[in-house]
Formats: C-alpha cells, structure tokens, sequence
C-alpha cells in the first residue's frame, strides 16, 4: 500500500526538510566540533565534505523516497522489487528504523537539558553565578535521573503529539508555525552576539584558515557531522521524500536544504563564539560549550538570562522539528505495514525510544562508574549509542548512495532531478564511486590499529570493489541492456 500523503504545498517539503536538518547538530554539535578542531580547518573539511558525500547523498534519499511512494522499508522492498534488485536492500530501511530509534532515544535526552536550562534562565537562576556554580549545576542536572528522565518525557511526548496529528494537521501545521519563530530568535541571537559579543574575534576563528590545523581527526569529524547534520543515512529524507509532490525539483531543493543548514551552523557557530571569547572563555570545551560555557557567558551579559531563555527555546523548537522526524518514517512504516492507526504507530516509536533514552539518563548518573555496558564495553551506554549513530548513519547513507546509483534507470533519474545531462552525470559518478569511498573512509576510524599510509590504498580498493560488485550487479538483472 503506498501512501496517500503529500505535502499541501510545492515548498512544504523544503520546510519539513530544513525542519529535519537544523537541529542540535546545527547549534550543538556544530560549534564544538569547530571549537574542537581549529575552527576555519574545520569548516573547510566540513565544506568540502558537504559537497562530495552530503548533498549527492541526500539527492539520493529524497530520490528514493519520491520514487516509491512509501516509508523506507515498505519502498526500499517496492524499489528493489522494481528494479529486480537483491532483497538484501530492503535493509537500508531497517537500519534507518533502527539508527531513528537510537538517535531519537538520547537526542530527546539532551534536548531534555535545554529544556531546564531555559527554565533555569527563566527564573534567573544563574544570574552572577561563577564558572564553578555553572559547571557544578550541569553537573547536578546530570546527576538526577528523575530530572533527566523528566525532560526526556517531555520532550519525547510534545514530538510524539505532533506527529499523532498526522502529517498535515500536525507535522505541516507545527513546521509552518515553528520554522519562521525559529528564525527570528536566531536573528536576535545574532543581533545580540554582535552588540554584546566579540564577532570579530569569533569570525577570526571560524573563518581563518591555519593550514597546521587540518587534521585527519578533524576531516572524520567532519564526515560524521555532515550525515548527523543533514538527517542522512536514517529514513527521515526517504519518508519526507514520499510526500513531496511530483512537479518540485529534487536537485534544487536539495541544494537550498544544505546552504539553510549549513547558514544556520555558522550564524549560530558565529554567535555563540562571540559570545564565548566576548567573556573570555574557553573555545575548545566540546560538548559542553552550550551547557556550561555559553550559560556562564550569558550570566555576565546585560540581559543574559532572557536571552538565554530565548537561545535555549530555540535549540527546543530545532530539536522538535527533528525529532519529528525520526518518528515520522518509523510511524508510517507501522501504518502501512499492520494497518494500524496513526496513534497507535507514533505511541509504539515513542514509548520504544522513550524506554530506550533510559539507558543514557542512567548513563549519567546510576551507572556513571560501573554499569553492564562498562563491563561488556567499556564505554557508556550513552556512548554506545553515539557510536552505534555513527556507524549506522553512514552505513544506511552508503547503501542509499549504491543503491540509488546503480539500480535506477537514467530515466528515472532525470524525471526526478530534472536537471542537466552534464548535472545528473555528475551525481551519479559522485554516488557510484566517491561517495562509497568517502564513507568507506569513516569506518576505518572504527580500526585504531590501521597504519595511516594504508587508508589511501583501502580507499583505492573499496572503489574498484564497489565499481565490480555494480557491475555484476547490472549484468545479472539487466542482461539486455
Ligand atoms: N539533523 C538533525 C540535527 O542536526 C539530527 C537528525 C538526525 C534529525 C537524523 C533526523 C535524523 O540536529
């Protein structure tokens, strides 16, 4: 059964995707990973990396979605069905199930803290408090499991809600009422980062370049955060994708989705420096920039604390239209695989992701030292699913890439893309080849023990594997073309 959803309006998918992409990646994740890794070097890669891996394989996504109609699973099985494919494909809608569930189940527990520290701004909680009460009421935020487990439930419920109204009484209608607030607050925050703030000092370090910064840690960072950023690799684009009518152009709207995400994490990357070397604070905290270091400079502001409400409801407000989502794919997939109603869906990807961020809440505080993952693992559990993140985003991201450009006909691409003969080459060599060898690239960081000079030799391997494997591939389905 295909869906019968689509989108009211020929820009609503560009909303719900630029919805899906800005999230805590953008305001979060984005800054310290630049504070982290020299800033302007960082961008670079960041950059570079958008182009070759993330707006081919978001074309590809988008692409799949629309040509099949349906949520990830039921359409990777149409697809692959359609283009006498190996029902192996199939998986790349499990693993975007799983890698939805996972991400969504800690990203509501770290939107859970923006929602106590805009409370605790609010209240004026943090009015000239010093770095050691700012670090040390992070610290005791972690070390309540009732609290953690208190904004996680709220946050989860208020996405779940939206997603329960269905996709145009809830998803359209929040997106359309969320978006443009969204912006203005970030405007404001900017307005203010510059009134108040060091911007120059800000913009030196994003946007110098110190070529000894560039790093190979930095360049996998990067990588990482491009798939993060831009929702890739997890099923949402595919079931966004689905909704979008037939008339809109998939290769420009792509476009406009990446330059909005990544305008988003420079104005926000911009103002929270500003802000953060304006008090003469340490630029390289990771994640804690947004949680410690940026409230403390905020406390030592004229009119800190409202605007810090109004920053932390702001990384709320990106966070729900993310998590919305997550939800949406899986949700979907329910209704049209069991029939069951859009409630019942969204109240089993809920409850499910609900239960599983437990395991993170946990992570801080009752299992902080000693837990069944540290014995089996040695890592957290909120670690392990950061890990289990990053290894499924890009492995979903690869498949749809391959899948996308080996499988599909030339026809069917150019009727979705409707682009140039010279544009559509161009993806389609990036997808079969570069990209694949990219992501191929991100596990290798997975193997410490791997020599760096050997990675350019595996990379080399990985394509002309992945040049071979298309190969049989087509001559085995396609023997008369
Ligand atoms: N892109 C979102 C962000 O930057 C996170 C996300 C990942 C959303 C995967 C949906 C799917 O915060």
């Amino acid at each position: 059964m295909s869906t019968n959803n689509i989108w009211t309006h020929k820009g609503t998918f560009l909303l719900a995707a630029v919805g899906s992409a800005v999230g805590l990646g953008n305001l979060w994740r984005f800054p310290y990973l630049a504070g982290e890794n020299g800033g302007g070097a960082f961008l670079l890669v960041y950059i570079v990396t958008l182009c070759i891996v993330g707006v081919p394989i978001l074309i590809a996504e988008i692409l799949l979605g629309r040509s099949s109609r349906r949520s990830p699973i039921m359409g990777m099985r149409f697809l692959s069905r359609t283009h006498k494919a190996s029902r192996a494909w199939e998986s790349i809608g499990w693993l975007s199930a799983a890698a939805a569930l996972i991400i969504l189940s800690f990203y509501s527990v770290i939107a859970g803290w923006a929602l106590h520290y805009t409370w605790r701004m609010l209240t004026g909680a943090l009015i000239d408090a010093d770095a050691a009460t700012v670090a040390s009421g992070f610290e005791s935020l972690l070390a309540s499991p009732s609290l953690l487990t208190l904004y996680h439930t709220l946050f989860i419920a208020a996405s779940g809600l939206i997603v329960g109204l269905g996709v145009h009484r809830g998803i359209e209608n929040a997106l359309r009422l969320m978006m443009p607030a969204l912006l203005v607050i970030l405007l404001v925050i900017l307005t203010y980062s510059v009134m108040h703030g060091d911007m120059p000092a800000a913009a030196d370090f994003l946007l110098t370049l110190q070529l000894s910064d560039l790093s190979f840690e930095g360049w996998l960072a990067a990588m990482g955060q491009s798939f993060f950023t831009l929702s890739l690799g997890m099923g949402a684009l595919m079931a966004y994708g689905a909704y979008m009518p037939g008339k809109a152009s998939l290769s420009r709207t792509a476009l406009a989705i990446v330059i909005i995400d990544t305008a988003v994490a420079l104005i926000a990357g911009l103002a929270i420096f500003a802000l953060v070397f304006g008090a003469e604070l340490d630029p390289a905290e990771g994640p804690g920039l947004m949680f410690t270091t940026l409230p403390l400079a905020f406390t030592e502001m004229p009119g800190g604390s409202l605007i810090g409400a109004v920053f932390f409801v702001l990384v709320i407000g990106a966070a729900i239209s993310s998590a919305i989502s997550m939800i949406e794919p899986v949700a979907a997939f329910l209704v049209e695989r069991f029939d069951l109603s859009r409630a019942q869906s969204v109240a089993i990807m809920t409850i499910a992701c609900w239960g599983l961020g437990l395991l993170s809440v946990f992570s801080f505080n009752v299992w902080a030292s000693d837990s069944p993952f540290h014995t089996a693992l040695s890592i957290s559990a909120f670690e392990l699913m950061e890990l289990l993140t990053h290894i499924l985003m890009p492995l979903g991201g690869l498949m749809v890439a391959l899948f996308a450009g080996w499988a599909l006909t030339h026809g069917e691409i150019m009727k979705e893309l409707q682009t140039s003969e010279g544009w559509l080459h161009t993806w389609r060599f990036l997808v079969r080849f570069v990209s694949p060898a990219a992501v191929a690239f991100i596990f290798l960081r997975a193997i410490p023990q791997i020599e760096g000079y050997l990675i350019p030799l595996i990379g080399a391997v990985v394509i002309v594997g992945a040049f071979a494997a298309s190969r049989l591939f087509r001559a085995k389905h396609q023997p008369k073309h």
